[in-house]
């Protein structure tokens, strides 16, 4: 359960809706902006950036995580994730990728919450643990 209100939600899930205008999404035109919350309160943000090799692209949420620890912050509390086709409102909400699941797990363990948003009113919240149940992580080593 996250701790956040539900103002402090609508904030992240804005962010993240800036942080998806400077995606770099020239091959599949599917822009994504997420917004993560650390422990103590600070937010990094990350929009996906693809490449023409395709496999070296950056997932959303991976900028806003790499970004994050790269500066020392390792605690996190929150993501919001937010994506659709450029130009477009997605009728769907935007749920974190495979290898962005692992990467997060990795920081974050079971409790982290992620909201998928597809408006700052409308939005769909899970645990990485029920996103990634069982999951393989630092325990295991
Ligand atoms: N993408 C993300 O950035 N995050 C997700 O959660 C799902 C997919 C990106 C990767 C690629 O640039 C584009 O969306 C289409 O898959």
């Amino acid at each position: 359960m996250s701790a956040l209100t539900r103002e402090e939600k609508q904030t992240l899930i804005r962010a993240a809706f800036e942080a998806r205008k400077q995606a770099v999404a020239p091959y599949s035109c599917f822009a994504v902006g997420a917004a993560l919350r650390s422990a103590d309160g600070r937010v990094f943000t990350g929009c996906n950036i693809e490449n023409a090799a395709l496999t070296p692209t950056s997932c959303a949420e991976r900028t806003a995580l790499f970004k994050a620890v790269s500066e020392g912050v390792t605690r996190f509390t929150d993501i919001a994730v937010v994506g659709a086709r450029m130009g477009e409102v997605n009728e769907l909400v935007t749920a974190p990728c495979g290898v962005c699941r692992q990467a997060l797990y990795e920081f974050c363990g079971d409790g982290l919450n992620v909201i998928m948003a597809r408006t700052e009113d409308d939005y769909i919240e899970r645990t990485l643990g029920e996103l990634l149940p069982f999951a393989f992580g630092p325990q295991n080593i």
